[in-house]
């Protein structure tokens, strides 16, 4: 079966061509336009301007996915698009193109949650090697599937924070989730603070590297006079919002709010690259923050996983391309739950993409059977912001 995918949620307009046969699954096509450069001068995502960039690229990139799987559009036995969460003008791009082509080409048409999509994107193959409970270590995508449940999935991403148990395929119970800003929201407010820019995430991971850099370069006393001040090695101390609540939820205000907070005392406030002792000091707010970011979802992982006892943990969402908390969270499972496979996606399929949405389609249109109604499912298929993930 081939499924043609479109993702347009957010700030990436994507297109993407998947092949599934007897289980195992094959990228063709995986296209991504990002409009980061676009949004970077606003310092966040324009809806508006989303969606205007969404109409010009959305065709571009279909005809290039085709292109380069070597496919027509009667190849294409399945239309999958994201009809919700996220920002509407962007959604309704991507959904609207959909509808228009399943009419036109006579395909079916099915509409996948964003996040559900994110979960998926762990079961794309990418030859990781997993350790299943009372199984061998295995390679293989498809036997992976059948054996990976009970699953622990921490879902991160710029509008969702989220703890989900799945018991079985497309089952979902929210066991804990943020109480105010996702966690990727927090990284790009906290890089807006620190003049870093957007998207904040891999700014402010790259630059908290620079912080252990430094600290590298001071044990070698390979020169850098002006760093070895003492008092610009201080790291500034943040919180760690609710990691000894008796639940699985999470916090991430306070924590932006105690970055900012912190700066303001700075008399170099507002902070700015302009030195290196300043380039150092943000830095240090960088690797601090990201260490009690992974510090919180590690331990309520953790805690979940004790209680819950799944036999895969999986990471999902755009921070889940984040080099620390994938490393620090895979020491903990391995330190506390050495029977438990760890499961995180390759970091293309991290962020936002449509290889995502087109397995969690495959899943969904194998599993669900319901293909008559998809049928005629370009008249029915209704866009939903605030789409509840079930
Ligand atoms: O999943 P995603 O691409 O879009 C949403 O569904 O929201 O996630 C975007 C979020 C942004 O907040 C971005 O700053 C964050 O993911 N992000 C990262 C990294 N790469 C992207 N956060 C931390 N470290 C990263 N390397
Ligand atoms: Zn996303």
């Amino acid at each position: 079966m081939v499924i043609l995918s479109l993702e347009t949620s957010c700030d990436e307009t994507a297109c993407a061509i998947l092949e599934e046969k007897n289980g195992a699954f094959s990228v063709l096509a995986n296209i991504v336009s990002s409009q980061i450069s676009l949004h970077a001068k606003w310092g966040g995502v324009v809806p508006n301007l989303a969606a205007r960039e969404h109409l010009k690229n959305i065709m571009p990139v279909i005809d290039e996915a085709l292109t380069k799987a070597h496919l027509t559009s009667k190849d294409v036995d399945l239309i999958a698009v994201t009809n919700g969460p996220g920002l509407i003008p962007a959604l309704l791009i991507g959904v609207e193109t959909a509808k228009t082509l399943s009419y036109l080409w006579k395909k079916p048409l099915i509409g996948i949650h964003h996040i559900e999509g994110h979960i998926y994107a762990n079961f794309i193959d990418n030859n990781q090697r997993s350790k299943i409970k009372d199984q061998e270590k295995i390679n293989s995508c498809s036997l992976f599937i059948d054996h990976c449940f009970p699953v622990l999935c921490l879902v991160v991403s710029g509008g969702h924070t989220q703890l989900v148990l799945m018991k079985k395929h497309l089952s979902y119970e929210i066991i804990g989730e943020t109480q105010d800003d996702a966690v990727g929201e927090a990284f790009d407010k906290v890089a807006r603070i620190l003049g870093l820019g957007y998207p904040g995430g891999p700014a402010i991971s790259a630059t908290a590297e620079m912080a252990a850099d430094y600290r590298g370069l001071n044990a070698d006393k390979r020169g850098h006079k002006k760093l070895q001040r003492k008092s610009a090695w201080q790291l500034p101390k943040l919180p760690r919002p609710m990691i000894k609540s008796d639940n699985f939820n999470f916090s991430f205000s306070g924590l932006k709010t105690a970055v900012l907070y912190s700066v303001k005392k700075n008399p170099d406030y507002p902070l700015r690259p302009r030195s290196e002792a300043s380039k150092l000091q943000i830095a240090n707010y960088c690797y601090e923050f990201q260490q009690a970011v992974c510090d919180v979802l590690i331990s309520k992982t953790i805690r979940a996983a004790k209680k819950y006892n799944p036999k895969t943990i999986m990471l999902a969402g755009g921070v889940s391309a984040n080099t620390e908390l994938r490393k620090q969270l895979g020491e903990a499972i391995k330190k506390d739950l050495p029977d438990t496979a760890y499961r995180i996606p390759e970091t293309k399929y991290s962020i936002d993409n449509a290889t995502m949405i087109a397995i969690a389609a495959s899943f969904r249109y194998k599993l669900k059977k319901n293909t008559r109604k998809l049928k005629n499912n370009w008249k029915n298929l209704e866009t939903n912001a605030n789409l509840k993930l079930k």
